[in-house]
């Protein structure tokens, strides 16, 4: 069986423990397509030219522990700027979104560019205020040395250079589901995206 799950929106939505909980239930594979843009930026921080370190991604670079740095937010987002870093690293992404037993992949153009075709659309959104006191609770419990303002700095400053490129920009496809989470508990918004790829399944 082919079927592909899109699920797109901005930083510290939900995207991730969506996907991971979704692609459980189902059985299907899981990419969080922010990862490669991650393990792209960490390479260009060390020095490298952007499009010779997407063209040459490894899997061992997506198992480096410095990934969910804000730093490394940061580069991920300048790379994902580049049309042509973003050309090299979307073969894999389709490859994967049309793998056989079924795929979901969260980012933030998967359902408008990396899988227009995908069966099922989902854009999962929360105010700024929730994704930042999210991402910050997840940062500092990690033990990363952030404060609220920093945390908060940094959604606003990749979500305004995601959705103001040229690039593949941040946004819902037209037949995207729309997910606010900002009022629901992870185990409701889990739920609510079962209960959408359950109509379309049948
Ligand atoms: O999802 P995550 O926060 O890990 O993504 C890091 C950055 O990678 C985003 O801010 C965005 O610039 C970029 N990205 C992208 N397209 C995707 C996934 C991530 O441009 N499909």
């Amino acid at each position: 069986m082919i079927f592909t799950v899109a699920i797109d929106g901005p930083a510290a939505a939900g995207k991730g423990t969506i996907s991971k909980q979704v692609a459980a239930h189902f059985g299907f594979a899981h990419l969080d397509t922010g990862l490669i843009y991650r393990a792209t930026g960490a390479r260009v921080l060390a020095g490298e030219d952007p499009l010779a370190a997407a063209k040459d991604l490894r899997p061992e670079d997506l198992q480096r522990d410095d990934l969910r740095t804000t730093e490394v937010a940061q580069a991920a987002s300048k790379v994902a700027v580049m049309a042509d870093v973003r050309a090299a690293l979307a073969a894999f992404q389709q490859a994967f979104a049309r793998r056989e037993g079924g795929a979901v992949l969260d980012g933030r153009d998967i359902g408008t560019v990396i899988c227009p075709e995908a069966e099922v659309k989902l854009f999962v959104t929360a105010s700024d205020a929730v994704r930042g006191e999210r991402r910050f609770q997840e940062l500092s419990g990690k033990g990363h040395d952030v404060t609220r303002a920093s945390v908060l700095a940094d959604l606003k400053a990749r979500d305004a250079r995601d959705s103001e490129r040229e690039a593949a920009p941040l946004r819902a496809a037209e037949d995207a589901v729309v997910l606010d989470t900002s009022d629901m508990s992870i185990a409701q918004a889990v739920d609510e995206a079962i209960a959408t790829i359950r109509r379309v399944l049948g």
